[in-house]
């Protein structure tokens, strides 16, 4: 039976994927790096030194730097992501999602978030939405990022719910192997394409309904 909704942040709750994004091509482009399109959905969901070994990969420049001088690049592009979030407000909710997490609350559902990003709770501060969550899974305490499936496992266990008690809801193809991974149903929002692994997709958040979701998850 549904108990629980477990979610990621940048880019399910809010646009901040794409502020990920565009502080990770500033930094690539500072470096003299010109990172294909394709580098995109390989850094959504990854954590922030993953996602810089992802760009090195590209770069052709895996083990040339040091740590403090990779560290000095993941602080940059942070400094860089933290100046783009200040202008988050109430607004910044992506449509559609503050109705769903209304819905779940008057259902009874109890709520977590699985996010990578250390700005996870300072969004959710800016966004007015830090009250609809029992549990918010701390990424700096977690072994590995995602895809593997150990922070939707640990935002499950926060909740005290079994992996078939859960809906998980994703918008990175990484993340979304978190879930399977996870044993979960997982929701997938952005291209079908890219997002195949999903149990249930939808192409963005304006599309979410909480009774088809749920009604997916009873027919799975
Ligand atoms: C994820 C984002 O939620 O958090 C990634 O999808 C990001 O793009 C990761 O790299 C880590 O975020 P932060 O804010 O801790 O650097
Ligand atoms: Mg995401």
């Amino acid at each position: 039976m549904l108990k629980g909704l477990i979610f990621d942040v940048d880019g399910v709750i809010t646009d901040s994927a794409t502020y990920h994004l565009k502080a990770w091509r500033a930094l690539a482009t500072s470096l003299g790096i010109d990172l294909p399109a394709a580098a995109d959905d390989e850094l959504r969901g990854r954590s922030r030194m993953d996602s810089l070994a992802v760009i090195m990969r590209y770069a052709g420049r895996t083990g040339q730097y040091t740590e403090a001088e990779l560290q000095a690049m993941a602080d940059q592009k942070n400094a860089m992501y933290q100046q783009a979030i200040q202008s988050m407000n109430a607004d910044s909710v992506l449509p559609g999602m503050r109705q769903l997490l209304e819905d779940a609350r008057q259902a009874h559902l109890t709520m977590a978030i699985a996010s990578a990003s250390r700005n996870a709770p300072v969004i959710l501060e800016h966004l007015n939405l830090t009250q609809y969550f029992d549990a918010v899974v701390d990424p700096a305490t977690l072994t590995h990022g995602k895809p593997d499936p150990e922070i939707y496992q640990r935002a499950q266990e926060l909740l005290g719910l079994a992996a078939d008690e859960v809906i998980s809801f994703e918008d990175a193809p990484a993340g979304v192997a978190a879930i399977k991974a996870a044993g979960q149903f997982a929701v997938g929002i952005g291209a079908a394409t890219t997002l195949a692994a999903a149990d249930y997709n939808v192409p963005d958040t304006t599309h979410l309904v909480l009774a088809n979701v749920i009604h997916a998850f009873q027919q799975a």
